[in-house]
């Protein structure tokens, strides 16, 4: 399959979900030795990378550039755009073209919405047209992590019939969480899903993301009550307010929001099968006396979001023929 840009999950579609997890699943398989990572090394050593994140980024950083690592991408590092010539006035577009002449493939965060695909476009008019990958756009889009969101509900109920006919319950500040939107857009494609929205009613998700889901057949709910959410639940998804969208204190004006943090008294309500996810980064909305539970897979989502990340990498670059798929 091939792909030229990662820009937002309405690229996606269920063939190009099922085979990113079974390339995922096929990558993972040669991480069990010296010889598979070997391999994996030498698949993409010619090629180099460049991370521009120029909002705060713990994991999805660290996991591109651990996930270059892996398939022996040389990775140079942008964070700050105070240290390059945007300081001295250069545009964004000519920062990043810039970048294009010296790298193969541009993995960015930014805090402005639509910005990668403006990019990708311009990218596209030029005679070295590099993919993009979008780590994040405002609170817009964020692909890659609900394409390892997709990945790690897949793993989890592989033996309960994949993530088909199953109840999410996603909690916290639907309306500016990119994580939300975009795993909302992945959903869509899979069949008798159950979507229940808990938040504050300050914090909704976007009325055109919930008729895209309720379009492909999707029961939704929407609430602001996590306790009555949580029997039926095969998978909880918190999130944190996204209080750096602030624009007139809307977090601090927030009454009661304890409402949405899941307790580990919550944990003798939900399913043995239920499983709970963060994107993280966390605050109280999740209480740490749940990490010990079997249920909690945020931890394994994180590991999954650097697989997930190689996964992609090699199909953006062409290597992905060069991995060998699990039987079906
Ligand atoms: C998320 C993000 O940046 O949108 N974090 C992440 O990439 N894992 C979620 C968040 O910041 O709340």
């Amino acid at each position: 399959m091939k792909v030229n840009h990662i820009l937002n999950s309405a690229q996606f579609d269920r063939a190009g979900l099922d085979y990113l997890y079974h390339l995922t699943n096929g990558i993972r398989r040669l991480d069990k030795s010296k010889e598979g990572l070997d391999y994996l090394r030498r698949l993409l050593g010619h090629k180099r990378a460049m991370l521009y994140f120029t909002q705060p980024s713990t994991r999805t950083f660290l996991s591109f550039d651990s996930a270059c690592h892996i398939l022996g991408i040389c990775t140079s590092h942008i964070r700050d755009p105070q240290t390059s010539s945007e300081r001295k006035g250069e545009s964004i577009e000519d920062s990043l073209r810039t970048f294009s002449s010296y790298v193969d493939v541009i993995v960015m965060r930014t805090p402005v919405s639509g910005l990668c695909e403006k990019i990708a476009a311009l990218l596209d008019e030029t005679p070295r047209p590099v993919p993009i990958i979008n780590a994040g756009s405002g609170p817009d889009e964020h692909p890659t992590q609900a394409l390892l969101d997709i990945y790690t509900l897949g793993r989890s109920f592989h033996k309960i019939g994949g993530i088909d006919g199953k109840s999410i319950v996603m909690v916290g500040d639907l309306k500016r969480g990119r994580t939300i939107r975009s795993l909302c857009g992945l959903l869509c494609h899979y069949q008798g899903m159950t979507i229940n929205l808990v938040s504050p009613e300050e914090f909704r998700l976007d009325p055109l993301v919930i008729q895209k889901l309720r379009n492909s057949g999707a029961k939704v709910v929407e609430s602001d009550d996590l306790q009555a959410a949580l029997k039926d639940a095969d998978a909880i998804y918190m999130t944190r307010v996204q209080d750096e969208y602030d624009i007139a204190g809307e977090s601090r004006l927030l009454k009661n929001y304890q409402r949405f943090h899941l307790r580990k008294s919550h944990l003798a309500e939900i399913k043995d099968t239920c499983i709970i996810m963060h994107p993280f980064p966390r605050r109280d909305e999740l209480d740490i006396a749940i990490d010990t539970d079997p249920r909690a897979k945020y931890w394994r989502q994180e590991r999954n979001g650097m697989w997930t990340r190689v996964a992609l990498l090699t199909q953006l670059l062409g290597a992905d023929q060069h991995i060998m798929l699990p039987e079906l």
